[in-house]
């Protein structure tokens, strides 16, 4: 239960009278998108008019992994998940693959904004570190236990607790991402852009199961072994349709990142994805690629733990 701390935090959402409690429903009002033209973003931006139906700026939507080998957070319980690429985020890139950032400073939850960080108006504003309680309560004012569970399974973070990355993540892209803008929920509660935002990102994810895309086709990780860019590449495209974005370290030797670009028909949140090649070069070497193995000891298996 140690490593759990947030299951103790539910406890007290849930177990409120004994009874069932009603949790308040998180969905945008999309009534008034049920007419429009059923178009891609960045397809034909002139058709979208409601930019609560389609993400619009920002319809080039990028669902960005990592593949990371420790968290260096493994004795607080933070660990990756075995077989299992991990959540960076969902972004809204501009249709050229340009993009703008912290959107919206009234929803500015990021602890720990880069030094120097500003928002993407012209006059560039600093943006502030947040100081309140951290998203991981938000989802759970919303009784979102499942979704905070997976969250801490797949969206780990390197080098700071998960929450925090979460809410980088949010305050630097959601708030530029038309479809959570606040004005597209009726009666808008507090941080239900936040949460709904959160379950949409796992929904994306989802559809980019990049371990196993990779394994199936006999691209595994190995210390001992090379692969080249192309193999990386081609893997996927033989199941998305597209060439993703595939980043390297260690001077372009060391897979650890990679971008499924897309189209959405619809919403992020619940619209239809279709796979675009990426915009932006890959920074890993033609050959000699290394996917490294993880250190044991920092992963689980997320399958069999016994919630
Ligand atoms: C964009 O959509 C409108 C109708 O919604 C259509 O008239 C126009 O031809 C479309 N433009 C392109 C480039 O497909
Ligand atoms: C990258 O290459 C440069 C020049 O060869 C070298 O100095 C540096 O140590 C390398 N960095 C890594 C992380 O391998
Ligand atoms: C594989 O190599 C990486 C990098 O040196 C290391 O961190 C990791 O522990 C190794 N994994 C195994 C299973 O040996």
């Amino acid at each position: 239960m140690a490593i759990f701390p947030y299951l103790l935090g539910a406890a007290a959402v849930t177990i409120v009278s004994g009874s069932q409690v009603a949790l308040p429903d998180i969905f945008p009002n999309l009534a008034a998108c049920v007419n429009e033209p059923a178009i891609y973003s960045c397809e034909n931006t002139t058709t979208i008019q409601n930019t609560c139906c389609s993400p619009s700026p920002g319809g080039l939507v990028l669902q960005t992994q990592f593949w990371d080998t420790y968290t260096g957070l493994e004795k607080n319980g933070q660990l990756l998940p075995k077989n299992s690429w991990t959540i960076h985020g969902l972004w809204p890139d501009f249709c050229d693959g340009s993009y703008t950032q912290y959107c919206d400073l009234s929803r500015q939850y990021d602890p720990a904004p880069s030094p120097n960080t500003t928002n993407g108006l012209p006059n560039g504003t600093a943006v502030p570190a947040y100081i309140g309680p951290g998203v991981d309560t938000f989802v759970l004012e919303f009784g979102r236990i499942e979704l905070l569970d997976y969250m801490n399974k797949y969206w780990v973070s390197q080098g700071s607790p998960n929450n925090e990355f979460w809410a980088h993540e949010f305050s630097k892209h959601a708030t530029c991402t038309s479809t959570f803008d606040t004005a597209c929920y009726e009666d808008y509660k507090e941080h239900e852009d936040v949460v709904n935002f959160f379950e949409s990102v796992v929904r994306a994810f989802q559809m980019f199961p990049t371990f196993n895309i990779l394994a199936a086709a006999g691209i595994v990780p190995s210390n001992t072994t090379t692969y080249t860019l192309a193999q990386v590449q081609n893997a996927v495209k033989a199941q998305t349709g597209a060439t993703p974005f595939v980043g390297c370290g260690g001077n372009g030797t060391i897979l650890n990142e990679m971008w499924h670009f897309s189209h959405v028909l619809g919403t992020e949140q619940y619209g239809r994805f279709k796979s675009i090649d990426s915009t932006t070069a890959s920074t890993c070497a033609a050959e000699g690629i290394q996917y490294l193995e993880r250190t044991p000891t920092s992963e689980r298996d997320v399958r069999t733990l016994p919630y």
